[in-house]
């Protein structure tokens, strides 16, 4: 069991986990890397414009030193985005001492390597046998420090890291299931940010709830393709971190992947949306790397493939959900 707690991200999740971590009776650290928002977050205790009318608890202790955050942890918890995990975990490696387990938070896939957050952190451990875990599931942090009831789902190894994982940061508004299944944790929770573009292009070029249910479907159908074909269990994408964060994602107001869709479906270009964006949104880089995977696995991806097309292609929103409406035509169900 863990008493000590350092919580890597002061953004939007990292204050979400806080807020969880403080409920759950444990003691923790937060570290913020950038000297502004750290500046902001000392002195106000929230960061505006990330969680409005959030105020972090006065028992989180707040630092800019990797070293201090890491000092006496029991567990880290990486709430940084995908494409930066990597070096935060350059940096944490000499640091934190070999025995305590890492959990991730990120939802994405690192573009350059294809590797899930679990495996670069297990790469950088140098062990393969390290204790990490990965929470995901439909967990909006607006919701969560308001204390609206959430589920998530905990993967990792080994089992009693995973079950103590579980069993600390439960608490009467923040149930976590556990699953054996990291690969298909993983995945679902990243590549359902593509969908969720999907989702608010729809929505920014007028479509409606048909489209919004077919892409939802759809949608998931080729996240479990790619899954099955990476390892994962089909089951795992009727989860929590499949057709929960999905569906939550995809109708969400508060899904910053959703915004950038619609942006886009409005005839915004990518980089003016994500010029006026404080907080990132996953789903773009995944869109890259989800893509890339389709490709190494051969598996098909319709939906991401045009969602690629529109972010990276230059190609017309209308065009490409008309080229999703006169594919082939197929079996519901097939690999
Ligand atoms: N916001 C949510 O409700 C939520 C819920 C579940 C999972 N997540 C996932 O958590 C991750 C973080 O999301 P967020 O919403 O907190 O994003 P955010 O943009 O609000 O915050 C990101 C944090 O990472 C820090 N950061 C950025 N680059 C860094 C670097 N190079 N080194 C160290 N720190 C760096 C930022 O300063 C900030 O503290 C994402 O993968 C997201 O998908 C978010």
């Amino acid at each position: 069991m863990f008493n000590r707690v350092a919580i890597l991200g002061a953004g939007s999740w990292g204050l979400g986990i806080a807020h969880v971590t403080v409920n759950a009776g444990l003691s923790a650290t937060i570290w913020e890397y950038d000297p502004q928002e750290f500046e902001i977050l000392r002195h106000q205790r929230t960061i505006p414009g990330k969680l409005p009318d959030f105020r972090l608890p006065d028992s989180v202790a707040v630092t800019n030193s990797l070293s201090r955050a890491l000092k006496d942890a029991e567990l880290v918890l990486l709430a940084v985005p995908a494409q930066t995990l990597r070096s935060v975990m350059v940096e944490l490696g000499p640091l934190l001492p070999p025995e305590v387990g890492i959990v991730n938070l990120a939802k994405g896939i690192e573009v350059a390597t294809l590797r899930r957050m679990s495996e670069i952190i297990i790469e950088l451990r140098r062990d393969p046998a390290a204790a990490v875990a990965t929470i995901s599931g439909p967990s909006h942090a607006e919701e969560v420090v308001r204390d609206m009831p959430t589920t998530v789902v905990v993967a990792g190894q080994p089992d009693d890291f995973v079950e103590a994982v579980q069993e600390c940061f439960s608490t009467p508004t923040f149930r976590i299931y556990k699953s054996h299944d990291l690969i298909g944790v993983e995945l679902g929770g990243s590549l359902k940010n593509i969908i969720a573009i999907s989702a608010g292009i729809a929505a920014g070029l007028g479509l409606g709830d048909n489209t919004l249910g077919a892409l939802i479907t759809r949608g998931l159908a080729e996240i479990t393709r790619l899954g099955v074909a990476m390892g994962a269990s089909p089951e795992t994408f009727a989860g929590l971190s499949g057709i929960g964060d999905l569906v939550t994602t995809c109708a969400s107001r508060h899904s910053r992947n959703r915004f950038v869709g619609e942006a886009i479906g409005r005839g915004e270009s990518l980089q003016q949306v994500l010029d006026n964006m404080k907080m990132v949104a996953e789903g773009v880089q995944t869109t890259r790397s989800g893509y890339q995977l389709s490709r190494k696995f051969q598996v098909e991806m319709p939906i991401t493939r045009q969602v690629h097309d529109v972010l990276f292609e230059g190609k017309e929103p209308s065009e490409a959900v008309g080229d999703l409406m006169v594919r082939s035509l197929k079996e519901e169900v097939w690999q």
